[in-house]
């Protein structure tokens, strides 16, 4: 098993900070992993997963030893009345799977189109956009545990999803017990329920002025994946242009009478009232509010056209995206009194 040492990162995380990784093992399948872990060499090293590097800020050379995740391959496993069941190796390109899903007929990821990153680390956070997450269209899940070798197969009740969360984003308890799976778990394939029939998921605001701009009533998901493709374009940095990670925070969730302090002080701000009663607040609106945006600290700033994304300016180091984003919490704690969470993984 080929071993590589002092690996630069910066093609390798979407926010191109600049880092290496002491050493790194590629792996290519269910076997490799295995080999890995049986290795004398490498079974006692701590571990880190390396899936498209877009939902991580790297704040320095990274230790442990990093299996760079190349399981590739995507197929119809089932087709019922009910729906397609479609599997993808964890290391193929989220976007790419989703048109390759679009071009079979197989439709209902077309709302995740242009998502960054891997399939592998597609349920790691549940990505979502437009009205659908993740776990919307998810069936089951392989993985291995980095302890034992041994493969194992999740459902989706099993993975604990909630709004830019699962079980893989939880540490367990070191004894073992617990149900969090951070750093134990390298997810291997992934298989999705696409439903039939197929019906569009509309509603964003977004989506329904592209529909009303084109006169479109019905849309096909091909003409869903087109909008949804523009309206990312338009707002979002693409990374192989400006480094980032999307969205840096996760749009809080207050109590309606802390939303209604807010509406009092800011009748301007933007929510969405949820099923369980609680609402949900534009973490966006909430920094542009703090007058943060096209805003640049050191080598890191506050993208132009969404305030929720933090950019590289240029060979920014990730302790300078944290101090933005430090910077950035404060900020909004002091005039909204709201703890923004960091959305993805600082390693
Ligand atoms: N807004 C502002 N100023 C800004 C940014 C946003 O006023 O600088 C306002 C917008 O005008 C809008 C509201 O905030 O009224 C929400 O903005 P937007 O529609 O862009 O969505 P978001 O809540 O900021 C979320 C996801 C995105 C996802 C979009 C579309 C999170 C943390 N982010 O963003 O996901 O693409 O909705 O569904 O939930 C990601 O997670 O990396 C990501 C890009």
């Amino acid at each position: 098993m080929l071993v590589e040492k002092n690996v630069p990162l910066q093609a390798l995380n979407s926010f191109r900070i600049i880092a290496k990784a002491y050493s790194l093992v590629r792996v290519a399948s269910q076997a490799d992993v295995q080999t890995a872990l049986a290795s004398a060499e490498l079974a006692a090293q701590p571990k880190f997963i390396l899936g498209g590097g877009s939902n991580i800020v790297l704040t320095g050379d990274v230790k442990p030893l990093v299996l760079k995740i190349e399981i590739m391959g995507r197929r119809l496993v089932q087709e019922s009345a009910k729906a397609f069941v479609v599997e993808a190796g964890a290391g193929e390109n989220w976007h790419n799977f989703v048109e390759w899903t679009l071009e079979q007929g197989y439709p209902g990821l077309e709302n995740l189109a242009l998502i960054p990153g891997t399939v592998g680390a597609a349920p790691v956070q549940n990505i979502g956009a437009y009205g659908v997450e993740l776990q919307d269209r998810f069936d089951s899940l392989d993985a291995i545990d980095l302890q034992t070798g041994r493969i194992f197969t999740l459902n989706a009740a099993q993975c604990a999803f909630g709004y830019r969360d699962s079980v893989f984003k939880h540490a367990g308890a070191s004894d073992g017990s617990g149900l969090g799976l951070a750093g134990r778990a390298l997810i291997t394939q992934v298989r999705f329920s696409l439903p039939k029939p197929w019906k569009p998921v509309l509603g964003y605001a977004d989506l329904e002025r592209k529909m009303a701009e084109q006169a479109v009533s019905e849309p096909t998901p091909q003409q869903l994946f087109q909008w949804v493709c523009d309206i990312r374009r338009a707002k979002l940095p693409d990374p192989n242009v400006i480094g980032n990670a999307g969205s840096f925070f996760k749009n809080p969730t207050v109590t309606p009478e802390q939303c209604a302090d807010i509406i009092a002080r800011d009748p301007k701000v933007v929510y969405y009232p949820l099923l369980d009663g609680s609402i949900k607040l534009a973490a966006g609106w909430l920094i542009d509010a703090c007058g943060w945006k096209g805003k640049t600290v050191g080598h890191a700033g506050v993208y132009e056209k969404q305030a929720l994304v933090l950019v590289n300016r240029g060979d920014a180091t990730g302790g300078e995206v944290m101090t933005l984003a430090k910077a950035i919490q404060t900020s909004v704690y002091e005039r909204f009194g709201i703890r923004l969470e960091p959305e993805p993984v600082v390693v």
